[in-house]
């Protein structure tokens, strides 16, 4: 039986996570309730749910815009790869990846990533209370905006240079928005904000993760005089406050609302989570034709990274979400290589305001090669990804690992992996994917692997 658009991208995203969070790594000393996460793919601890009601949804009334414009809204001068490509030791940032930093996907009105971010913003502007938006910020931050700020210790491992893409040793293409909040909260001009952007993650590949995706996050202070009894409270003498329930109860409220501005009435649960800038933190599953799928991460700021914003003196909740992720579920989008596409059957489909189920207008057939090596202790997967991707562009549908053994006399470890290609507007003869095959096994030798 052929499965619906609808049933097959939901599936493949329950099952997965867009681009998901690199942060999920609980430090030993953790005292969380939540699973002890050590891989940089968290798994969600679903133990603890909370039946949650749409309490928000009708306070949705659309006000005079109360949200305020706060950055140029352009992204175009970010376009210029001189700026990634820097002859520098520690700089893992190949062409390919260059050539997408400005493209500025979420501000076009008429793209599915621009119309669910402005969605979004639309449903702030609608709630009695000031979010500014930044949406054009420059995505070469430094280690400190990306992680120091927010907690993550230096041997996280999403701070490696296997998950990540440095410019320099202390700058690189931002991984998250979150690298935005402490200059946002330091800069004192908001006490709240929403703060939109292209992301860029080294990870694996298949329909659902893309190294450049765009987040959108938004952060909540509170007025010192509504926490006046939290003064001075540290650890879990916050956490138990009645004051830390007031922020965790206005953010979940505030995220159901939302989800219900997105999707319309729909089933929620919480669960609890582990970031390093938030405690307690939380992670929102909704349910969406009957399957449940994880939409945000999100939580009370620690107070650490407060103090280090020189905002010590306030309390308050940030989230975080991916907007490919709403993208594909609300215009059922099967593959996360089309929001990048230029062709025009593709972006001829979606227009301003308006949520529309995406019309496949091709599924070209796959080619599929094999490719099998030892590899040396000092192998790095996501440098094998990249390579394909550098050679064959977004043509490399999915890299998946087929097999794998060890051969004990030799102690030398052989992995084949299965390459999809396929392209989203034509069909591949088998003679040119031959070529490009034959120029990845030349050129993965330079990872020191031993083609077999
Ligand atoms: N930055 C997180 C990520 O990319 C998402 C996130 C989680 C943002 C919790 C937040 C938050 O602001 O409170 O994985």
């Amino acid at each position: 039986m052929k499965m619906s658009t609808s049933a097959a991208v939901l599936s493949l995203l329950a099952l997965a996570k867009t681009n998901c969070h690199a942060w999920s790594t609980a430090p030993i000393s953790a005292t969380t309730t939540t699973a002890f996460k050590t891989s940089r793919r968290f798994v969600s601890p679903s133990s603890i749910a909370y039946a949650s009601s749409s309490a928000s949804s009708s306070r949705l009334i659309l006000r005079s815009a109360t949200v305020e414009q706060s950055s140029s809204s352009t992204t175009s001068n970010y376009a210029d790869p001189s700026r990634y490509l820097l002859d520098h030791p520690n700089n893992n940032v190949p062409p390919h990846i260059a050539a997408l930093v400005g493209k500025g996907l979420h501000l076009k009105p008429n793209h599915p990533i621009g119309i669910i971010r402005s969605k979004i913003q639309q449903y702030f502007a609608s709630l009695p209370h000031n979010y500014a938006v930044y949406d054009a910020e420059d995505p070469i931050v430094t280690t400190t905006q990306c992680f120091d700020d927010l907690r993550i210790p230096p041997e996280h491992p999403g701070r490696s240079p296997s998950d990540t893409y440095y410019i320099t040793d202390t700058t690189l293409l931002r991984t998250h928005t979150s690298a935005h909040q402490s200059e946002h909260l330091r800069s004192g001009k908001s006490d709240a904000f929403l703060c939109a952007g292209d992301v860029y993650r080294r990870d694996e590949i298949d329909s659902s993760h893309y190294p450049a995706f765009h987040q959108l996050e938004g952060v909540r202070l509170f007025p010192q005089e509504e926490m006046v009894g939290a003064h001075g409270l540290t650890g879990e003498e916050w956490t138990s406050s009645p004051e830390c329930q007031v922020i965790a109860s206005h953010l979940k409220e505030t995220l159901e609302g939302l989800m219900d501005h997105l999707f319309g009435e729909t089933e929620k649960r919480w669960s609890e989570d582990y970031f390093p800038f938030t405690t307690p933190s939380y992670e929102l599953e909704i349910k969406y034709e009957g399957e449940w799928l994880e939409v945000l991460g999100c939580g009370v700021i620690h107070e650490e990274v407060l103090s280090m914003s020189d905002r010590a003196d306030r309390r308050g909740w940030a989230f975080g979400l991916g907007l490919e992720r709403l993208a594909m579920i609300l215009f059922e989008i099967p593959d996360i290589r089309l929001f990048w596409t230029e062709d025009d059957r593709f972006t001829s489909q979606f227009s301003e305001g308006k949520i529309t189920k995406f019309v496949s207008y091709s599924k070209y057939p796959p080619v599929y090669k094999d490719i099998a090596f030892w590899i040396p202790e000092t192998f790095v997967e996501n440098d094998f990804f990249e390579l394909a991707r550098g050679i064959a562009g977004d043509i490399v549908e999915k890299m998946e690992l087929i097999d794998e053994f060890t051969n004990p006399k030799k102690g030398k470890t052989s992995k084949c992996y299965r390459i999809t290609y396929r392209s989203m507007d034509r069909s591949l003869t088998n003679e040119e994917i031959d070529v490009l095959q034959e120029e990845l096994r030349a050129r993965v030798e330079d990872l020191g692997v031993e083609v077999r």
